[in-house]
């Protein structure tokens, strides 16, 4: 839980301090008023990149030449100060002690990020579940991180033998090899996303029923290939492999299947459908990481109002106490309805704390 936040030359924050509440934080204001920056400035203490895809200069002032970002938090018993600097790069401190990558911050503080962006979660192509699913699964075990990587390096190798082999037959014998090498990859990876899958499955359809009234919601993992038999499916697949020069079956081809009342969310959902599925995996991604470590994530809620009716908004705002919340909005309106709310103000950069327009 984060205590006290301090952004310095961070974006369009000058000089901005101020210690939010345990429960849920409404930042209002304009548009282009540094709503998101504060969300983004938070996230940063997760060891994580922008979620904007920014590069890091990018987020200094314009015209200075450094921003400081400080947090003080407490995880399940002490209170810990964190300090981020950007200059030519990001740098990170725990503690009054300089880590080696800010990357070391990761499972110190610990936030689940939602922002219009993240409606490529149902959008856009398997690829942005299959990430969604890794990037989870890195924060719960990070051993996860290097069975991940192994079979990334294990399906490049199997490709370029495949492009290969056409000039050089003597290779042909070592596929049988690179197929099982790919498969004991493949099958770790493959255990860990379907377990995964479920936990999600199970967290998302509650909450996604919760916001939506009642409408029926279902993800779950979609395979090209199975883990029982996975060096078979990649023998079946060898000749067409090998005219594609490319690994047809495997995770790298799977996806998370998310449909609500029975038809594909991708192909058939509403706007605001797909902005309450998105929140519902995102929500249901902070339920899990608090089912198995201990510690509730901070949850970030960037412009999630838009698009969704009363309703909709109303659960959202009283299904989270207990739970320390950031959420932004243009219209104080919208979530006057929130218990235990503190409304802060946002205006070209600087905040006051205070509800009414
Ligand atoms: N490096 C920077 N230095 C100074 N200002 C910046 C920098 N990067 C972005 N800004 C400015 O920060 C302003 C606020 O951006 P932010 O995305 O936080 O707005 P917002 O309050 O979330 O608005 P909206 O309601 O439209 O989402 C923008 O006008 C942008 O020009
Ligand atoms: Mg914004």
């Amino acid at each position: 839980m984060i205590r006290s936040l301090s952004f310095y030359n961070f974006r369009n924050l000058s000089d901005l301090t101020f210690q939010p509440s345990e429960k849920i934080n409404i930042l209002w204001g304009k548009n282009a008023q540094g709503k998101t920056n504060i969300m983004e400035g938070i996230w940063l203490f997760c060891g994580c990149k922008s979620f904007r895809g920014a590069g890091d200069k990018e987020m200094i002032r314009f015209g200075e030449k450094e921003a400081q970002l400080f947090c003080s938090f407490t995880d399940e018993k002490d209170e810990r100060e964190a300090k981020i600097t950007i200059t030519d790069r990001r740098r990170a401190f725990l503690d009054g002690e300089a880590l080696s990558s800010p990357v070391r911050l990761m499972g110190q503080f610990s936030a689940v990020v939602f922002s219009p962006a993240h409606l490529t979660l149902i959008k856009n192509g398997p690829g942005e579940r299959r990430k969604f699913l890794d990037t989870a699964l890195c924060q719960l075990y990070p051993v996860y991180a290097g069975m991940l990587s192994r079979y990334y390096k294990a399906l490049h190798q199997r490709n370029s033998l495949l492009r290969d082999l056409p000039y050089h037959h003597e290779l042909s014998d070592t596929l049988d090899a690179w197929d099982q090498l790919l498969a004991n990859a493949a099958v770790r990876v493959l255990k860990a996303r379907k377990k995964y899958a479920l936990l999600l499955e199970n967290a998302a359809q509650e909450i996604y029923e919760g916001i939506s009234g009642g409408e029926i919601f279902h993800c779950s993992y979609r395979q090209s290939a199975s883990e029982d038999d996975f060096v078979n499916a990649l023998v079946q697949n060898r000749e067409q492999d090998l005219r594609r020069k490319s690994t047809g079956v495997g995770p790298h081809r799977d996806d998370l299947q998310i449909t609500i009342g029975g038809k594909s969310a991708r192909s058939f959902a509403s706007q605001g459908q797909q902005r309450s599925a998105a929140l519902a995996l995102k929500m249901a991604e902070a339920k899990i990481l608090f089912e198995q470590t201990g510690a509730f994530p901070v949850i970030l809620l960037d412009d999630v109002m838009s698009e969704l009716d009363e309703s909709r908004q109303n659960y959202i705002l009283n299904h989270i106490e207990n739970k320390q919340v950031f959420i932004t909005c243009c219209d104080p309106n919208t979530v006057q309805k929130a218990k235990e709310g503190r409304f802060f103000h946002i205006e070209n950069g600087k905040l006051t704390e205070k509800k009414e327009k």
